[in-house]
């Protein structure tokens, strides 16, 4: 068994490991300095299930002075995760999800520790993803694959592999604070023998998600469902795509890297739902609607968010020979989980969003 430390392990990804890995028998540690509006809701658990929390940043060294010497890996789950809000104080999300990256790293140095690192779909630009030739579907947009020459690391069935160019265009300030994590992660395995994995994540869903318009969206229409909040589809009509990865599928993947550290050290690997766990907005909508019984009908604002994606798909399968893991949940039964989740913490969530 191992000693694991999960930095930003409050937030929606990091508890769902807290939980995972504390049950498989760890000992886990959480970090985490609670920005996230809820993150603070998890902590009566973490005291439940004996994970030690630590309230700290980050951004300071100092703060990783009182963690424990003897710790395994570090699982990095933190960052200002949203690529709307990263817009408003680029400079925080490069101190924040940049910077701090490093001195976590420097902490997994310090300690002979490995770290499993979260990065994005968003090193990649949105010029060079939207490039490719698409038609309209009833509910969604999919690829036009007679009339596209694949570039290296895409494929109109599987989607972009870890191999996509990341040069060009525009990434979002969010995206670019991760293309520079990423390349550091890199390279401290590099120059410095840290063992780290970096997992380029699309979109990330599943219970204890405190879904906003701004990110978190596969959770945010179920909340936005139970508490008659109002809704957007933001460009294309509602007809983007998403392969949605859910965060045990996630825990199972971090698990595989743990336990074979020794061969994908320094590796990349693009990880999601893949071209079989798909979701347009429009779809989401009829799933929420149909396991609800509500009569969710977003409005439409025409035009699309800045740097945003018209279809993203992962291409895990270079994951899933590394490491045979492969997405189990699918986005109906995910959401199923959501959606118990939010009748679960239904007054607690009231809080947060009424
Ligand atoms: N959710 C997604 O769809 C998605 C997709 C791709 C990648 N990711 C990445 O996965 C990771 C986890 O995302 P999430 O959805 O759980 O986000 P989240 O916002 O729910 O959790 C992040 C946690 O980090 C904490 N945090 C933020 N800044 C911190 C700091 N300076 N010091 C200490 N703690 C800090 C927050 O309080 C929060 O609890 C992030 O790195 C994110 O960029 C998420």
């Amino acid at each position: 068994m191992s000693k694991l430390i999960i930095l930003g392990g409050a937030g929606f990804l990091g508890a769902n490991c807290a939980r995972y890995f504390k049950e498989a028998g760890h000992t886990v540690y959480v970090l985490d300095n609670l920005v996230r509006r809820g993150s603070e809701l998890n902590l009566p658990e973490f005291k439940r299930l004996g994970v030690e929390f630590f309230h700290g940043d980050v951004r300071n060294k100092e703060d990783f002075v009182p963690l424990p010497k003897k710790i395994d890996f570090v699982l990095d789950c933190s960052a200002q995760p949203s690529a709307v809000d990263g817009y408003n104080n680029p400079t925080f999300d490069l101190t924040n999800n940049t910077y701090g990256l490093v001195n976590a790293l420097e902490f997994a140095r310090d300690r002979d520790a490995g770290l499993i690192f979260c990065s994005t779909n968003r090193v990649y630009s949105a010029d060079r993803v939207n490039a490719f030739s698409v038609h309209e579907q009833d509910t969604r947009w999919a690829w036009d694959a007679s009339k596209i020459t694949p570039p290296r690391g895409f494929d109109p069935v599987y989607g972009y592999s870890q191999d996509f160019d990341i040069d060009g265009g525009a990434h979002s300030v969010y995206g670019l604070s991760k293309v520079c994590a990423d390349l550091i992660c890199q390279e401290w395995t590099r120059a410095f023998g840290v063992p780290t994995v970096v997992n380029r994540f699309g979109v990330l869903a599943g219970p204890g998600q405190f879904g906003k318009c701004a990110q978190g969206w596969v959770a945010w229409w179920v909340i936005a469902a139970l508490f008659d909040l109002p809704l957007q589809y933001i460009g294309w009509k509602g007809k983007q795509v998403r392969d949605v990865l859910y965060a045990d599928d996630v825990c199972r993947l971090f698990e595989l890297e743990m336990k074979h550290i020794e061969t994908v050290q320094g590796q990349v690997f693009n990880a999601g739902g893949g071209h079989e766990n798909t979701l347009s907005l429009l779809e989401a909508t009829a799933i929420v609607n149909e396991l609800t019984g509500k009569n969710l009908s977003p409005a439409l604002a025409p035009e699309p968010r800045t740097a945003d994606f018209q279809i993203w798909i992962s291409d895990f399968r270079k994951a899933s020979q590394a490491l045979g893991w492969k997405p189990q949940i699918n986005p109906r039964a995910g959401y199923q989980s959501i959606i118990d989740w939010v009748r679960r913490e239904e007054s607690a969530l009231r809080s947060l969003y009424l």
